[in-house]
Parts: structure tokens; sequence; C-alpha cells
């Protein structure tokens, strides 16, 4: 990158003037082909060449997320635009003493059609800085760098691409204005002759057939491997909603959950350093190797126990229980949220605490395998309406479930979440009792009770039972308000105060003040019926499929409407 931004600044230099570009390009190849140069310029290419052959070929699932894939390929198709520029500027000068000097590179390119070195420039750049900021974007300090950047990342080969149309349109007015000019300088550059030419396609020839060959051993190498560990058996990997997945052995926890479709936070792309795919691992944990120095440092920076482990990092290779410690949707901030608080922290954090009603009477007279059936059902439904909005899980408790907002975001984005989530809960409960109606003498119904408040997250537990959970008035509160839903006959209870905080207005529902069990004052909350009825602060797919329901994430606290899926 740092070659690159050399190489578009001087490109940039054509807007001065012709002599401003080669006197800049002097010193570009006085800095690029010095023997130092040279070893740093080609080591880091070579370097970057390999290690992403070699990490294609360690990945056992080509399931990604999709800056990931647009990643990916970009970086494959470089090598394609860019062979025939370095064999025709740095092999031309190296083998024929060419000067590849700029009005001469202008001229050539010009005729050759600027589109394609247009495509080059932004093939590389933008591979470049999508590279940059998933490496970044996990430092506290990039987030407010990070306009600046996004400025600079544009500005940068625009001007460079300016410069070079500016500069190739004054080569040809040259050439308009002296015929001879071209000769002049070709000869003077020791330009090539046709013999020279075809020296250069066979060489750019003989880079990609080898390159593609490379690709293609990678891809190999890939199945032969994978014909090998499906003979080896596969591995069972148990989730903490009863989700299991089988996955080969040799695959990182990461990819099982990637290629089975099981959301999972992966901020920096499984490359080890985010620490947001963080689980605890339980019943099997014992046949897992230590952790190797990378992921050792990541978990000691984040304070973990040794039961806390990357998922992109271990590779099971007997059956393992897990429990994902992030919410699928965490963003960067999450990477350094310490996973073992140690005494504690307090945090404003919005709880959900939702109930199936009379459950006791739908579980009488039923045998318990279809019991267990239709809660596992439920707990996934709900579990992926919540995760979708952003929330954890913190923990199922009968049939019922507690879950928390605002682990990794702010307190109003929290309030946002758990109103989201609770209306997709909602529309997840009708999906449910649609397709397990017959299972079902009536339909499943919850009360769902939001409260927001201070609270003390941190890890509470005794050996594998620990986990990172919240204690305080306002997990009470919010327990209290799921069993007052009963009272008021509606599905969803909302404290006023996570109302205002989310800055969502339920004026058009009923808004009463109700005596909690504990508290001194009365407690403001609004009476919703029907949680489909909120108003929409996700968009909803169209159609919405067991496992698939998501609503948007909320993305800034102070703009309700800004969405991203
Ligand atoms: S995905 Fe970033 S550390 Fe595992």
């Amino acid at each position: 990158m740092v070659f690159a931004m050399s190489h578009f600044l001087t490109h940039a230099l054509a807007l001065h003037s012709l002599d401003a570009v080669d006197a800049g390009s002097d010193v570009f190849r006085a800095v690029w082909r010095s023997p130092p140069g040279t070893i740093l310029l080609y080591a880091a290419l070579i370097a970057h060449m390999v290690l992403a052959l070699f990490k294609l070929y360690r990945r056992r699932s080509l399931r990604m997320p999709l800056w990931e894939v647009f990643q990916i390929g970009l970086g494959l198709a470089i090598p394609f635009w860019l062979a025939v520029h370095v064999v025709a500027t740095r092999g031309l000068n190296e083998v024929y003493d060419v000067k590849d000097i700029y009005p001469l590179q202008f001229a050539w390119v010009w005729a050759e059609g600027a589109g394609r070195q247009t495509v080059m420039l932004l093939l590389v750049w933008i591979h470049g800085c999508i590279g940059l900021h998933f490496w970044l974007r996990i430092q506290p300090w990039y987030h407010n760098v990070w306009p600046l950047a996004l400025v600079l990342a544009a500005l940068l080969p625009g001007f460079a691409l300016a410069g070079f149309t500016v500069g190739g349109r004054e080569v040809q007015a040259i050439m308009a204005g002296d015929p001879t000019w071209l000769e002049r300088a070709t000869a003077a550059g020791n330009w090539p002759s046709k013999d020279e030419w075809d020296w250069v396609y066979r060489n750019e020839r003989g880079f990609l057939w080898l390159f593609s060959g490379l690709i293609v051993v990678a891809l190999g190498a890939r199945l032969i491997r994978r014909r090998r560990e499906r003979l080896a058996g596969k591995v069972q990997i148990r989730y903490l909603d009863g989700t299991t997945t089988s996955i080969e052995p040799g695959m990182t926890v990461l990819e099982g959950s990637r290629a089975a479709g099981i959301p999972h936070a992966s901020v920096c792309g499984g490359r080890g350093r985010c620490s947001t795919c963080r689980i605890r691992v339980g019943a099997g944990a014992e046949h897992l190797p230590p952790p190797a120095d990378d992921e050792a440092k990541v978990l000691k920076r984040i304070g973990t126990a040794d039961y806390v482990r990357l998922a992109c990092q271990i590779r099971p290779v007997a059956d393992l229980e897990i429990t994902p410690l992030l919410p699928a949707m965490a963003g960067p901030s999450a990477s350094q949220t310490q996973v073992n608080p140690g005494a504690g922290a307090e945090r404003q954090i919005a709880v959900l605490f939702a109930d199936i009603r009379a459950f006791t009477r739908m579980a009488e007279g039923r045998l318990p395998f279809d019991v267990v059936f239709i809660l596992n059902q439920y707990f996934k439904a709900m579990g992926s309406a919540i995760e979708g909005a952003g929330g954890r899980v913190d923990k199922f408790i009968g049939d019922g479930i507690m879950a928390l907002f605002g682990i990794d975001t702010e307190p109003a984005d929290a309030c946002r979440q758990a109103l989201v989530a609770a209306q997709a809960m909602s529309f997840e409960l009708d999906n449910l009792n649609k397709e397990i109606q017959a299972e079902l003498t009536e339909p499943l119904k919850v009360g769902i009770g939001l409260h927001v408040g201070p609270v003390i997250v941190g890890e509470m537990g005794h050996r594998q039972a620990t986990s990172v959970t919240a204690i305080g008035d306002a997990v009470n509160v919010a327990s209290r308000l799921e069993v007052a839903t009963k009272e008021f006959g509606a599905q969803l209870l909302v404290s006023e105060r996570l109302a205002r905080l989310a800055k969502v207005s339920l004026d058009g529902f009923k808004k009463q003040d109700i005596t909690i069990r504990g508290r001194q004052r009365p407690l403001g909350v609004y009476i919703i019926e029907d949680a489909k009825a909120l108003p929409i602060l996700g968009e909803r797919e169209t159609k919405p499929r067991r496992g698939t329901f998501r609503f948007a994430r909320l993305f800034r606290s102070n703009d309700t409407h800004q969405i991203v899926r």
C-alpha cells in the first residue's frame, strides 16, 4: 500500500506538469528500484500472494461475509490485470535497459486504452483499503480517524486518475504538434522493439499460468484434504440453544457456524485479532489443544478465564459444547470488551424477560419428548429474533428467557434493539405457531417485559456454569414487568424509561403507573397488547422463514431510521 500510494502520488504530479511528474518519478524509482526498496516491495508482494493462497487452502468453508468475498475476489483478479504492467515497466527496464519515463508511459498507455489502467488502479486501491479498514477497525483510535481516512482513500486515486488523464492528453497534444516526438523519445528511452514486446507478453503469460496453477493447487489440495477428513468422521458442535451442527475435523468452530448458517460474530473475519468470536467451551473442551501464541495473546488482552476460546482459532477433533459470548452482530467496539471484568462493571443495560403463557397446562399430558421438541423450537425462534436485533440471550430459565442489550452498545441503541427484538419475537411466534400447529392444542403465547437501568455486568457462576450475566434492579424490574403482562392481558410491557431512552414514541399505547414490589415509587409502563403493533424500527424480510427472520440492526443512536441489515 505504501508503494501504491507513492505511485499514485507520482501520477497526480501530472496535474502540475509533465516535468513535475518526471521529477517525481525519479524519486519514486530511486526508492523502489534501490536494493532495499526492491527487496521490500517484492518480498511483500510474494509473501502476500503466498499467504493468501495458503489461507485459501486452510479455509474449511468458503462461506464468509460479503466483504471478505469481495476482498478475496479483487485480490485474485489483481495479478491478471497487473502482470503486463509490471513486466513492461520494471521487467523491460531490468532486462533491456528501457527507460520507462512517464511521458512515454502516458503515450503507450493512452494508445493501449486508458480503461485498463483505471481498472487496475482501482482494483489495487480498493483491495488495499478494505484490507486496511478491516485490520484497523478494532483499534479504539480508528473510530475517530476513519472519516478522514475515507476522504483520503477517495481523494488519492481521484487525483491519480486525474493526473493520468491530464498527462495523457498533454502527451497527445505534443505528438499532434510534433509528429517526430514519439520517435525521438522512444529512441532516447531505448523503447522496445517488437521482439521485446513479445518478451513482455510471453513473460506475462508465463506468470499468469503460474499464478493460475497455484490457485488450482490450493483448491485441489483443499479437496484432497476434505476427502481425507470426511473419512475420519464428523465432530458435533452443540450451541447453547440446543442447535447442533456437524463439522469436519480440522474446521474451526467459526467456519462450522458459517457453514451451518449460524450467525456468529467475527469482526476481523476470523484472523484471530478481534476476539469477538469468543466462546465459552463446555463438555469436550478437554480435547482441545492449549491456545497457540496468537490466540493466547488476544485472550490475555481481554482477560479471559481458561474456558474461553476464540471460535476462529480452535479446530475441535472431538464433540464440543459451546456458548458464543457476544451477540452475532457485535461490532468493532466489542473487541475491547473484557470478558472477565472481575468484580464486575456497572453499565446501563436493557433487559428483556419473556415467558410462555400457561406452559404448565400445555405440558400436561404430553410426552416429555414432545415438550422438549416444542421448547427447543421456541428457544431457537426467540433466540434468533433476539440475536438478530443485536441482543444476547443471557439464559433460558425453564420456559423463560432473559436477554441483555447494551453489552457492547450505547444505552439508546440497546433500548431500540430491545424493542426491535420484542417485535421480532412476536412475528417469530406467529410463524412458529403455524409451523407446529399440529403439535399444539392452542397457539403458544408469550409475555415480555422490557426495562433499562444500571446493572452490574460480570462473569458469575462456578466452573462450567460461569457466564457473563447481569444483576441489579433493572433485571428484577424487567422480570416483574413480564409477570405483570398476565394481569394486563398484554403481550408486552415496556417501561417508560426504556421508550424515552430509545427515542421511540409509544403515545398510541395505553400508559399506566404500576407498583413494583420492592420499589418505592410507581413505574410508568406502556401496555402493548400485541408487540407486532410497535412502530417498525427495523425492516422485516418480506417472506419470513424459520431462522432467517432478521430485523435490521440500528446503526446510530441519534437516527432511528438509519438501518443496516
Ligand atoms: S473472528 Fe476475530 S478473533 Fe476470531
